[in-house]
This record gives structure tokens, C-alpha cells and sequence, in this order.
């Protein structure tokens, strides 16, 4: 740090080689003890902490001063590092074997009793984010800011190294359709008009690859008004960038790079390449787009099986275009009937509508209501294909694709956690690649784009997406993923007006749509566009993941809480009626509802 007039060194840095120097401290109290008329202070700043000593006899001024001091007053003092008596050497701090008997020391700011102790582990997180200045002195979260500076920077060196351009892009934009909801500002000059705020610089860097800047970065705010989760924030952070001419090998292997680089920020090394897993073999082992592959119980498939049995409930629904996937859980015969009830409800909470199983019992036996629907022939191929042994539990669950792969892959992921099966030393990187390019909405009744609608479908794929047949067009698109979360998602773009009609026109948008939403982008490819492609790595995500915390709130100097509030400034606040008129709005809370 840059060393002043009030501070010529840190607190936490200096040693035996700086015995007899003059040194001018300034920190917060971090504590104040009385060891029989002494005085003792632990000074904090960033850098860590020092002891400093009065004592009546040896600096009586100073000692009158320290008498007036609490914690967390700001003070600044002055005078010679000294050597403390060997046996009181504190292992504990970098600094446990110096301290100072002030010549000069100044009270630069009081404090009033902090809310909390801020060594305390158990004050709750509301408290925390309502007094988060205070909780940012906490040694926890100045490590967690400390690591995300590092990540950023260690970020920005790659891709300057590389050759990559940091261009800003706008916060105020026009609304576009797809994707999660937008945050509206209302404009006061164009009456009735509102801004977005960007959910992603996507447009804008395919844009800037248009404008021929080859290569683009930007650490980007993002804007989405979704339900939030511990691993979602209203406002986040994008590690994002865009490349003009190549291909997806050459995105990841860019990426792969950048990877090494961050994780090295925080003291994890990772080599790539690595894994590059097609999308339906993901759904097929691990029920999951973002699979935690650092333990097993891969799912597996009886439909072949069951289509042969009088199972008819379940045979009906693999008819009907469902599919039934199976977990075995080694030793799981000795589960109670209370735990298989328990097991049973959670499938339900996650959509199930039933959820079976088989025991196989340590003599050999099996046994589940379902046998009677199948021969012992097909009992035992169930077996086979489960390679369940004695002792074994399997569940499984037949429905439409889509939810039995989010039940099954939830379950694995209940086991994994509940019997210990998840190595927590491990850093298991890997690509989901060979995306769909559209996924069905049951609540809107339609195709929506998987990623966003300047995907680019698989080059083999267009004869389906012009004849329709949209579930099975594929696109390039790819995801990282890191122990079970998604970091971040990419994709090659759409180059070509051509093709970019084609897709809006799957989406159910017409040309006059299109233009409306995205005019400015069909236009644009029309001037010469190079091939592109990109991807967004989630900063927040990427350092909470690394720093090791369960909420990326802990990785983010000012979150907001669940309720999408800053319990600190308590925005979002009301407006007044003036400033509501000059916006043209009429609020229904103004008028009493
Ligand atoms: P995508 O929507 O997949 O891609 O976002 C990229 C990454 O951003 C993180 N992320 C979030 N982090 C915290 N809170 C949120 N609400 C949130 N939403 C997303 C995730 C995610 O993987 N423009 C494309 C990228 C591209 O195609 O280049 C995009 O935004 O880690
Ligand atoms: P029932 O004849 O309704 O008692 O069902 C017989 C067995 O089939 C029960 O063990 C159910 O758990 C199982 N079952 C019914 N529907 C499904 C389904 N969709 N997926 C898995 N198992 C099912």
C-alpha cells in the first residue's frame, strides 16, 4: 500500500527486521486489555495486526490516551518497533514477536459499541448485510474480496496478454424478448418509453466483433429479475468475452486458459483439457446439464426392459414418449421404511408422482411390490443393468424426459451429499457441449431458445429447423462446469441474416417482430459479419466456488438479500410523486392500494 505521512507502514508486516526502526501506525482498535496497569491495544488495519504497549511509568501520556480508547476507535501513533520478552511471543499473528511502546499517539475517530463482535461467527446474515461496512472488516470477507481482486486481475493479465480489447458497453438499452425478466428505467424525456438494463452484453459484443474489434473482454455488470437462490443475484458480474474467427475448439481452449489462470489466483492448480461431454450423455448418467462427476451412482436406463413386462402403468408412459431412469444405492437394503418413505417424499417434492424401488436383500433375495409385474427373467436383466448386488436398494422413476431427469438427478445429488460420497479436495472441470438448441416450454406452449437466439444451430441441423422439427436441432453451444455448478455458457453465433431469420422465425417471431426487437442486429449482419463466438464466464459464482462459501453473497461487497433488498440502504426505496410525475408513472402504492 502506499505508505503516507499518517501510515508509513502496515500493520501486519512488520518483523524482527524492522527492530528500533521509527515507524507511524493507523488502524482501528481492534482490542483493549488491562494487564495490571498496563495497557495493551491490538491495532488492526488490512495488512493484519500489532501490539502496542503503555505503560504509567514508561509513555504516561500515551497511557492516558489508551485509557480513553474502546474498540474500533480509529488512531494513529508513532515510535520504535521493539522486540517483545521471548516468552510472550504470539504465534498467532506475523507480527507476534515485535511491538511498540508509543512515543505519540493521536485518537483520529470514535466508535460507538459495534452491533456485533466481529469475531463472532454465529451474528446472522441480515444483521450482517444491514451493517455490511462493519462486516467487511471481518477477516472472512476482506479474504473473499481480497480473492476476487486476484481472480479479476489475474483475468485481465490473460486476456491482455492475449490480445483482447476491454471495451465498456451500455447499461441503459432497449428491451429484447427471451431470456430471464429485464429491469425497466423509465425515461423521462421519451414519455412512455422505458430503458432496459442488460441481462448480458451479449448484442453489444457480437456487435463489437462486427466492428472488427476480433477480440473482446469486459468484467460486466448484469441485470436479471429472476427468483433468487444462494447461487443467483439480481445484479451480477460477467467475466465476458467474444472472438471473431473461430470455432468452439478454439473458445475453449481459450477459456481452458483462463481457467488455469483464475484457479491459480487462489492457489488451485487444474490442468486442462478438459472433459467434453455431449449434453444427452450428461442427462443419460447424471440427470443433470451441470453434472457433480467428483462421485458415481450414475443413473441408469430399464425401458428396453420394462416395454417388455406387464408393467402397464409405467409401459404406458414409455409409450407415450416418457422415459424411466434408475439409481442404485450400494447398502441401501438396510434403509428403514421410514427412510424409503422419506426418500419417496422428496421424490415427490421434486415433481415425482411415484418412485419405485427394488430391494435386493443379503440372502439373495429381492423385494418390491413392482416384481409382480415383471418375470424373473426381467427381475434379473433389471438387476444386470442396475449391476445391483446384495444388499443394494434401486430407485427409479418413469415420465416425461425432462422431469425424470431433474428428479433423478436431484436424488443423486440428496445421496451424494447425504452419504458423504462427495470428495471435497477435488476440482472436476468439464465442458457439456452439443446442446438442443430449443427447449420445450410447457407453460408458454412453445420453443424457446436454450441459450439465446443468436445461437447458432449445428451446420447438419438446418433442414430440421427450417422443416420444424425443432427438438432435434442441436447447436454450438457449451457450458463449463465445475463440481456440479455451472461457472459459465458460451456459444458460436449466428453469422449469416439467413440463418438468423430462420431462428427467429422458429421462435415464433415474425419478420416484423424481429425487426422491431432486433432490428439493429439483422441489419448489422448484413455489413459483413465475421464468424464469432463467445462465452460468459459468472465472476460471483467462479469466486464463492474458490473461496469455498455456500452464497455468492459472501464474494459480493454489497449483495442484496433473497428478497432482491439491500438491507443497508433498504433499496429499492420509494420515489416521490415529483420525480414519479416527471417519469410520466402513476403508482398504485401513491394512491393508497
Ligand atoms: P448465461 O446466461 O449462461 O450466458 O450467463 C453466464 C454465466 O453467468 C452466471 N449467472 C449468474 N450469476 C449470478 N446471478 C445470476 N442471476 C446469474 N445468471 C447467470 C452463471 C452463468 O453461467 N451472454 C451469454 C454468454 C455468451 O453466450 O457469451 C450469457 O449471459 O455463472
Ligand atoms: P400401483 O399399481 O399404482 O400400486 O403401482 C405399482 C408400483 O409402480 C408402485 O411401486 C409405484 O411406485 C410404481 N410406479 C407407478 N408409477 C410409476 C412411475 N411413473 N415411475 C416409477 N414407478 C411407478
Amino acid at each position: 500500500m502506499i505508505k503516507t505521512k499518517m501510515k508509513d507502514h502496515n500493520c501486519g508486516e512488520l518483523n524482527l527486521d524492522n527492530i528500533n526502526e521509527e515507524v507511524t501506525l493507523s488502524g482501528w482498535v481492534s482490542t483493549v486489555r488491562d494487564l495490571g496497569g498496563i495497557l495493551f491495544i491490538e491495532l488492526r488495519d488490512r495488512t493484519g495486526f500489532f501490539q502496542l504497549v503503555a505503560n504509567p511509568q514508561i509513555n504516561p501520556d500515551v497511557h492516558k490516551v489508551f485509557e480513553k480508547v474502546r474498540s474500533e476507535y480509529v488512531i494513529t501513533v508513532k515510535g520504535k518497533v521493539t522486540r517483545r520478552p521471548e516468552e510472550t511471543y504470539n504465534e498467532k499473528y506475523a507480527t507476534g514477536q515485535v511491538e511498540m511502546y508509543p512515543e505519540f499517539v493521536e485518537i483520529l475517530s470514535e466508535a460507538k459499541t459495534l452491533p456485533f463482535v466481529l469475531d463472532d461467527e454465529n451474528v446472522s446474515e441480515d444483521v450482517r448485510l444491514k451493517y455490511r461496512y462493519l462486516d467487511i472488516r471481518r477477516e472472512g470477507m476482506l479474504k473473499n474480496l481480497t480473492l476476487r481482486h486476484k481472480i479479476c486481475h489475474a483475468a485481465r493479465n490473460y486476456f491482455n496478454n492475449e490480445g483482447f480489447l476491454e471495451v465498456e458497453t451500455p447499461i441503459l438499452n432497449k428491451t429484447t424478448p427471451e431470456g430471464a425478466r429485464d429491469y425497466l428505467v423509465p425515461s423521462r424525456v421519451q414519455e412512455g418509453k422505458f430503458y432496459a438494463l442488460p441481462q448480458s452484453p451479449q448484442i453489444f459484443k457480437q456487435l463489437l466483433m462486427v466492428g472488427g474489434i476480433e477480440r473482446y473482454y469486459q468484467i460486466a455488470k448484469c441485470f436479471r429479475d429472476e427468483d433468487l437462490r444462494a447461487d443467483r443475484q439480481p445484479e451480477f458480474t460477467q467475466i465476458d468475452i467474444e472472438m471473431s474467427f473461430v470455432e468452439q475448439q478454439d473458445v475453449i481452449k481459450m477459456v481452458e486458459g483462463l481457467i488455469v489462470e483464475t484457479f491459480k489466483a487462489a492457489g488451485v492448480e487444474v490442468k486442462p483439457p478438459f472433459i467434453q461431454m455431449p449434453w444427452q450423455e450428461a442427462m443419460d448418467r447424471f440427470g443433470s446439464d451441470k453434472p457433480d462427476t467428483r462421485f458415481g451412482l450414475e443413473l441408469f436406463d430399464i425401458g428396453d426392459i420394462i416395454l417388455e413386462s406387464e408393467f402397464e402403468i409405467v409401459k404406458k408412459t414409455l409409450q407415450n414418449g416418457g422415459i424411466v431412469r434408475g439409481i442404485r444405492i450400494p447398502g441401501g437394503a438396510k434403509f428403514s421404511r421410514k427412510d424409503i418413505d422419506d426418500i419417496t417424499k422428496l421424490a415427490v417434492s421434486f415433481g415425482a408422482k411415484a418412485l419405485a424401488n427394488i430391494i435386493y436383500n443379503e440372502d439373495g433375495t429381492a423385494k418390491s411390490p413392482v416384481l409382480k409385474f415383471v418375470t424373473e427373467e426381467q427381475a434379473k436383466q433389471i438387476q444386470e443393468r442396475a449391476q445391483a448386488q446384495a444388499g443394494d436398494i434401486i430407485f427409479f422413476v418413469a415420465d416425461k424426459p425432462q422431469l425424470v431427469y431433474d428428479i433423478m438427478g436431484r436424488l443423486r445429488l440428496h445421496f451424494g451429499k447425504t452419504l458423504n460420497l462427495i470428495d471435497e479436495n477435488k476440482h472436476n472441470l468439464l465442458w457439456i457441449v452439443d446442446f438442443p438448441m430449443f427447449e420445450w416450454s410447457e407453460e408458454e406452449q412453445r420453443y424457446k431458445a436454450m441459450h439465446h437466439p443468436f445461437t447458432s444451430p449445428c451446420i447438419d441441423d438446418l433442414d430440421k429447423l427450417k422443416s420444424g422439427d425443432l427438438g432435434n436441432v442441436k447447436s454450438i453451444a457449451y457450458d463449463i462446469v465445475y463440481n456440479g455448478t455451472e461457472l459459465g455458457g458460451g456459444s458460436v453465433r449466428i453469422h449469416s441474416s439467413e440463418v438468423q431469420s430462420a431462428v427467429f422465425a422458429a421462435l415464433g417471431l415474425t419478420q416484423e417482430e424481429a425487426v422491431e426487437k432486433f432490428g439493429f442486429m439483422v441489419n448489422a449482419l448484413q455489413y459483413g459479419t465475421p464468424p464469432h463466438a463467445g462465452l460468459a464466464i459468472g465472476l460471483d459464482r467462479l469466486v464463492a466456488l474458490l473461496a469455498r462459501c455456500d452464497s455468492i453473497r459472501d464474494v459480493i461487497a454489497f449483495p442484496k438479500n433473497s428478497g432482491a433488498k439491500d438491507l443497508m440502504s433498504d433499496a429499492p426505496g420509494e420515489a416521490s410523486l415529483q420525480q414519479l410525475r416527471e417519469l410520466h408513472i402513476k403508482s398504485t402504492a401513491h394512491l393508497g392500494k
